[in-house]
């Protein structure tokens, strides 16, 4: 069968990502010559667009002389449209964050950390919005300085010694597009010009691999158990330049790490002489106890932490932040104007006063209880209709981990899964060193309300015995 995601989140549209993937296909040939395609309505069911998309790209395929048809028989992969590579294959190619499927229409998107856009305060915002437009001075609607308004700094110190116990002046901190910027900025900063070494997590975020891949730094895999990086795994003879670490909510596998670890973690910084980079990206929605303070509040010196208003308030913000010891604060600052001189100072003075005025905290009280709902509703309809899944790291963030001993997630069984019309992903998607989370996906539940997330388990339940009847 043949089968390839789409991205309904891309600019690019639907009939060129269909002809893209084809195209690429048939010049790798992983379609043959001579091979019968599926008409274009299967075609279209299997990847979950209209037909029409699918008929386009066939057009457009047949016109460039990739495919033929042949009368009351079909369309085939036409003579000749291999073409040898150059090079040798790259299997070790990052993954593209781009690349995540999306469910069709009505399919149901087990995306994680993605929050619940149906909750942002939108009528305070706009009103904020207004009064900062009409009463801010005049210079406040030219260039800035790079690191961001001392407004948003000044708040943002305040609440994150209070908050997360990160001890910082507001000095610095360096205002960032997303926390996507920030690692990227201090990727750049922490190489020096040479490839850098970084130690991440195994399994970690594709995305933030992505940006160090990228920047063509070099990536140790240190291991992580069910409350995150195993410290003791980290190389005493060919220390990295930096450590880049979850330990709030560790991601993908959800573990909040001890304190043990923590300090187990800045000696092996001090003794080494790296950096330890902490992205704290969703901590404020902690449901069980209270939330672990920062790692940076143990060592400011040896610690670079990151944060990001997209999970608290809205991705579509992107408005991100880096605390850096000081002796980073120059350069880096450097590096954000050379990246794009500023983040928008507007939107910077609406959050600002957003979380002055006190929004913001109450804001994240009412988030907290919508995510932990839904939280439950997910668990609760697991225990119901998959009540062999063990489920890890539920205690905070919008996402968890399901595990099924006796289930493996191939390709196959994903593919049978989002054929159902719903999308969870693969821990071993993941994973650096493959073969060891095959059992496990994550599951986000941020953005599904209680009802899809019911439905969506479900149709997962229902995908999940149809791929066991067919062994
Ligand atoms: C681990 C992690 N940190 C941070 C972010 C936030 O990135 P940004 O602030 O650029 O939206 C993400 C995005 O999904 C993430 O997965």
């Amino acid at each position: 069968m043949l089968w390839f995601p789409v991205d309904r989140t891309l600019p690019t549209s639907l009939t060129v990502q269909v002809y893209e993937q084809m195209r690429i296909r048939i010049l790798r040939k992983e379609l043959h010559e001579g091979e019968r395609l599926p008409s274009s309505r299967e075609l279209a069911s299997q990847i979950g667009v209209s037909r029409n998309v699918v008929l386009e790209a066939y057009e457009r395929l047949l016109a460039e002389g990739y495919l033929e048809v042949r009368p009351q028989s079909g369309t085939y992969v036409a003579a000749g449209s291999f073409l040898r590579s150059s090079e040798p294959e790259r299997t070790d190619a990052p993954v593209s964050p781009a690349r995540s499927p999306v469910v069709g229409e009505d399919g149901i998107d087990f995306r994680a950390a993605h929050p619940a856009t149906d909750y942002f305060p939108r009528a305070v915002w706009a009103r904020i919005a207004r009064e900062v437009c009409l009463d801010t001075p005049e210079r406040a609607f030219g260039y800035a300085s790079a690191e961001g308004t001392p407004e948003l700094r000044g708040v943002l110190a305040r609440y994150l010694l209070q908050a997360r116990g990160v001890r910082c002046h507001p000095e610095q901190i360096v205002v960032t597009s997303g926390a996507t910027q920030a690692l990227h900025l201090i990727t750049e900063l922490l190489s020096e010009g040479k490839q850098a070494r970084i130690a991440v997590e195994d399994p970690v975020t594709d995305e933030m691999r992505t940006i160090f891949t990228y920047a063509g730094a070099s990536l140790q895999p240190i291991p992580v158990d069910d409350k995150g990086i195993l410290p003791e795994k980290l190389d005493e003879f060919a220390a990295p330049d930096f450590i880049f670490v979850i330990p709030s909510h560790q991601f993908p596998l959800g573990g909040t790490l001890p304190i043990q670890r923590r300090i187990q973690l800045i000696e092996y910084a001090r003794r080494t002489g790296c950096c330890i980079v902490e992205d704290d990206y969703d901590s404020e929605f902690t449901y069980e106890g209270v939330p672990v303070h920062s790692v940076q509040g143990l060592d400011p010196e040896r610690v670079i932490y990151v944060g990001t208003f997209s999970k608290i308030l809205s991705p579509a913000l992107r408005i991100g932040y880096t605390v850096l010891p000081a002796r980073y604060v120059e350069t880096y600052r450097r590096l954000k104007w050379f990246a794009d001189r500023h983040t928008s100072t507007l939107e910077q003075l609406i959050l600002a006063r957003f979380m002055e005025q006190g929004y913001f905290d109450r804001h994240i009280r009412r988030m907290r209880k919508i995510y932990r709902k839904r939280r439950e509703a997910l668990v609760t309809s697991l225990r119901r209709h998959l009540p062999e899944a063990q489920i890890l790291g539920e205690s905070a963030g919008m996402h968890l981990v399901v595990e099924l001993p006796d289930q493996r997630f191939t390709e196959r069984t994903m593919r049978r899964i989002h054929e159902a019309g719903v999308q969870v992903y693969a821990v071993e998607h993941y994973a650096l060193l493959k073969g060891k989370h095959e059992h496990q996906i994550v599951m986000g539940y941020g953005g599904l309300t209680a009802d899809a997330i019911q439905e969506g388990v479900v149709r997962l339940a229902k995908a999940l015995r149809g791929a066991a009847h067919q062994g």
